[in-house]
């Protein structure tokens, strides 16, 4: 079955109304897709096995030197239907192509679906292959909540996981290449009229969560000189945020915010907020998140509140493997490109060589509902997938 076969069979896997998916770590939606991977990996006949951290690995062959696809299938809340999948399909469907064509690897293939990538329930991205990698510890990893307050070792548990098993795997020390096929996030390779490029670079990136305390009063019975409305400091982060991310070339989003108590008529006590900020250097990346910071704070200042900052999610800058993305390029005479989204392969880069081939996506749109990629240049991309497959395995 091609790409595009089965991205429609899992279509309606998660949507919601506005057309976009929630695909969140260990909910009802992702449960359903690890089923959807277990059966078409057991119809390609390969092995399925699940590590402690719930990445789910399907092996053609056994033994040192393996070469690992995928990617992930959880989304971003609202988020578009190929950010992940569309890597897992396509990895799915050049195993098929080989299959079928009689072609058999010489060293032993796995295919990944990495679990909980985009990090939209417990706010740590990549968690599944951190925990894999030993990027993160499963004691710090099992302790994150959701915003319903259920410990990621409590939603593990109930899905009939052993949280204990959770931590650095050993499936992946026989591992020694990773390629990753992703949809493209932002519009490079339009204008360059080409439908599959290969990753140089990550940017580094981060999270960072703000919480601004105030004082919670009456919306009409308070002068406006006597509140210390925390509404304010975060406004004014949100506004700095755009500033110096503008001014400096950078990136910065604050997309995530809870006010307490969140009543009309009511002063917030309190507004936590969460800060997406990304670089092309690690010392252009600190001195954005630095500077917004201090805004938050002298604005906090001003209005009488107070400022609390924690990093929840860092990744630093990565260069994939040189001589393997300058071999996939080669091969597919495609060009290379940075990116400004993180990914499972940016976490493995720390481990073994990695790669990773973008397919276009006309209007570059992610991580929202729009996001797409068109049938032919998915089919291009599962091709191109499957010479990498050959050429390296
Ligand atoms: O947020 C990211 O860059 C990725 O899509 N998880
Ligand atoms: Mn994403
Ligand atoms: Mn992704």
């Amino acid at each position: 079955m091609g790409a595009n076969e089965l991205l429609a069979e899992i279509e309606k896997v998660g949507r919601t109304h506005t057309g976009g998916y929630t695909r969140l770590a260990w909910d009802d939606a992702t449960m359903t897709l690890r089923e959807w991977f277990a059966g078409q990996v057991a119809a390609l006949g390969l092995e399925l096995v699940e590590d402690g951290n719930g990445n789910q690995i399907a092996w053609w062959g056994h033994g040192p030197d393996a070469l690992l696809v995928g990617s992930h299938l959880d989304s971003v809340p609202e988020g578009g239907p190929l950010d992940g999948p569309l890597g897992v399909s396509s990895a799915l469907a050049a195993v098929a192509q080989l299959k079928a064509s009689g072609w058999v690897p010489s060293r032993p293939l796995g295919l990944v679906n990495f679990t909980d990538e985009e990090g939209g329930r417990f706010g740590v991205a990549c968690l599944g292959s951190r925990l894999a990698t030993g990027a993160i510890t499963p004691e710090k990893a099992l302790a994150l909540r959701d915003d319903e307050g259920t410990s990621l070792g409590e939603v593990m548990a109930a899905q009939g996981r052993d949280p204990r098993a959770a931590g650095p795997s050993e499936w992946l020390s026989s591992v020694s290449q990773y390629v990753e096929l992703h949809v493209e996030q932002g519009r490079w390779l339009a204008p360059h009229e080409t439908a599959v490029g290969v990753a140089s670079a990550i940017w580094p990136h981060g999270r960072y969560r703000f919480e601004f305390c105030g004082e919670g009063n009456h919306a009409g019975a308070t002068a406006m000189a006597d509140r210390h409305d925390p509404m304010l400091a975060y406004a004014a982060t949100v506004l700095a945020a755009r500033e110096l991310a503008t001014s400096s070339g950078q990136r910065a989003t604050l997309g995530r915010v809870l006010v307490e108590p969140g009543s009309t008529n009511s002063i917030p006590s309190r507004v936590v907020a969460w800060l997406d900020a990304r670089a092309e250097a690690e010392p252009a990346l600190e001195s954005l998140v630095t500077g917004i910071i201090a805004r938050a704070q002298w604005a906090a200042q001003t209005d009488g509140t107070q400022v609390n900052v924690r990093a929840e999610s860092t990744t630093g800058a990565v260069e994939f493997d040189h001589d393997l993305r300058h071999r996939l390029a080669a091969l597919l005479d495609a060009p290379t490109l940075p990116t400004g989204a993180g990914h499972d392969a940016g976490i493995l880069a720390a481990k073994l060589p990695t790669a990773m081939l973008f397919v276009r996506n006309p209007t570059g749109i992610s991580h929202a509902p729009q996001e797409s990629s068109t049938p032919e240049d998915i089919d291009t991309g599962v091709d191109a997938l499957a010479a990498v497959i050959k050429d390296l395995g």
